[in-house]
């Protein structure tokens, strides 16, 4: 059963982000799409946010958050997503302005307005919740529920430096700020986003559906989807779209484990890392959820009805 209760996104898009702001769109109630700097520059994740509003047909406020990370720059990951972070196809830009309102601002006062209800998703780099938290120390009190993308909980990561995942490595920083004063959250990593690979084949026959979102989504994933198939994953990996799914129906998790989760932000090749007590050796109190499984026939059918392919 999915919710409807009033979500909030924080997001880089990024094509994989793309997809889960679909699926937040046709299954519950989304406040704003708040906006972070990480897969591309702000401008870019800015803009596309705006276009993909306009594509859903919604009128989500969109609200520009930081444009670097809090403490060090970091390498944006153009490689994948395009320079432009949503496959380089020179779509018309939207006409739609962004919010007048800081995201890190926003996230404080939608956190009142819905003060018990709002559940928080963290698909990119967590410097606006950083500096949200910063601000506004009571801001996990309010909050009903937090789930973040991000991390490498065995340390199999997916950037330069092995162990870091990308959200968690553009900015540690911002990822240790979160870690260390918000009580209890949910966390969807890098590992298992690739157990819950999506068939290509499966994939290419949701986006052949007669539906705008389809037909957009075909378009701004199609480099993606081929630079995955050329560097040989066999499935496509959209951990956006699993941190999502398990948002929006956390009924689907079939295996986790609570536990303490910490950031380095100092090791020669392990800065970003995420730290996991598995042995529960540190005495610290559990701060994280984290998903080791999900159903997989209903992580995809969030995504099929999300594209108008159900
Ligand atoms: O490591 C995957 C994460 O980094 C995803 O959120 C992707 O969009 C990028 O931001
Ligand atoms: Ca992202």
């Amino acid at each position: 059963m999915t919710m409807r209760a009033p979500l909030l996104i924080d997001t880089d898009p990024g094509v994989d982000d793309a997809l889960a702001i679909l699926m937040a769109h046709q299954h519950a109630e989304v406040k704003g799409l708040a906006i972070a700097a990480g897969n591309v520059g702000l401008r870019h994740t800015v803009n596309n946010a705006l276009k993909l509003v306009d594509v859903m047909g919604h009128e989500t406020p969109v609200f520009p958050g930081c444009a670097t990370p809090l403490v060090l720059d970091a390498a944006d990951a153009a490689f994948v997503h395009g320079a432009d972070g949503f496959g380089d196809t020179g779509y018309s830009r939207s006409t739609r302005a962004a919010a007048n309102e800081h995201a890190a601002l926003a996230i404080s006062r939608l956190s009142r307005e819905f003060a018990g209800q709002l559940t928080v998703v963290a698909l990119g780099p967590l410097t606006n919740l950083a500096l949200a938290l910063r601000l506004d120390p009571e801001l996990p009190r309010r909050v009903a529920r937090l789930v973040i993308m991000g991390g490498a909980v065995n340390g199999r990561g997916n950037t330069h430096l092995v162990p870091a995942e990308f959200n968690i490595g553009f900015d540690p920083e911002a990822a240790h700020v979160v870690f260390s004063n918000w009580p209890t959250f949910d966390l969807v990593d890098w590992e298992a986003t690739m157990h819950h690979g999506l068939a290509y084949d499966d994939l290419e026959q949701w986006l052949a559906a007669d539906d705008e979102r389809a037909r957009f989504y075909a378009s701004v994933s199609r480099r993606t989807r081929s630079w995955a198939r050329q560097h040989g994953r066999q499935r496509m990996l959209s951990a956006d779209a699993l941190a999502m799914a398990v948002a929006l129906d956390p009924s689907i998790i079939v295996e986790s484990a609570e536990r303490h989760v910490g950031i380095e932000l100092a090791g020669g090749l392990t800065r970003g890392a995420t730290v996991v007590d598995w042995e529960q050796r540190m005495a610290r109190p559990a701060n994280a959820r984290i998903v080791l499984g999900v159903e997989q026939g209903k992580f995809e059918n969030l995504i099929r009805d999300a594209l108008g392919a159900a």
